[in-house]
């Protein structure tokens, strides 16, 4: 029997002033999106936005429904609302934040599985990574080069096609 290890590599930034040009602008448009989260049952807005191959920023955010199992992730609105905005531009970067009135001393909230499966399948459509960034409500933020680190050994196309 073997033992492995899977090593995952990000940046950790103390402020966004700290932070590139471009992803200063792409945190403050993630930041943007938290108001017109719809979150009325969780009071948890999530806010996101894609930076596109073409220089364009699409954002989304989260939206609830008293169905629970229907609320949309943030991450998911921003990335589908980009495809259809600008079919077939590839993504470069996607950032993330949260708001919320009862814990704001938390650390940067990364996406959930379901999103980070639907970045990988980007990453696959497009043949390159997407940069994520993660955006604490107090200012810290964590970057990873590609959804593969929030998603060691994922499921991709290799494994049906
Ligand atoms: N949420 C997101 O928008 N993105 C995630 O990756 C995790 C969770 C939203 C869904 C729901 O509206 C609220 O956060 C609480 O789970």
């Amino acid at each position: 029997m073997d033992q492995k290890e899977i090593k995952i590599n990000y940046a950790y930034y103390e402020s966004i002033a700290d932070c590139s040009a471009d992803d200063q602008i792409l945190l403050q448009a993630c930041k943007d999106a938290l108001i017109d989260s719809y979150s009325p049952y969780s009071n948890f807005k999530v806010g996101s936005a894609v930076l596109l191959a073409n220089g364009k920023i699409v954002k989304g955010s989260n939206q609830e429904n008293v169905a629970y199992p229907m609320c949309e992730c943030a991450e998911r609105v921003a990335m589908y609302n980009a495809w259809h905005q600008y079919p077939k531009v590839s993504f470069m970067k996607i950032a993330v934040t949260t708001y919320s009135s009862i814990k704001s001393d938390t650390p940067p909230a990364p996406p959930c599985g379901a999103c980070r499966q639907v970045i990988f399948e980007y990453e696959e459509r497009f043949e390159k990574a997407i940069e994520i960034l993660l955006l604490s409500q107090s200012g810290k933020i964590i970057k990873f080069k590609s959804a593969r680190d929030l998603l060691p050994l994922a499921f991709g196309k290799d494994f049906l096609i």
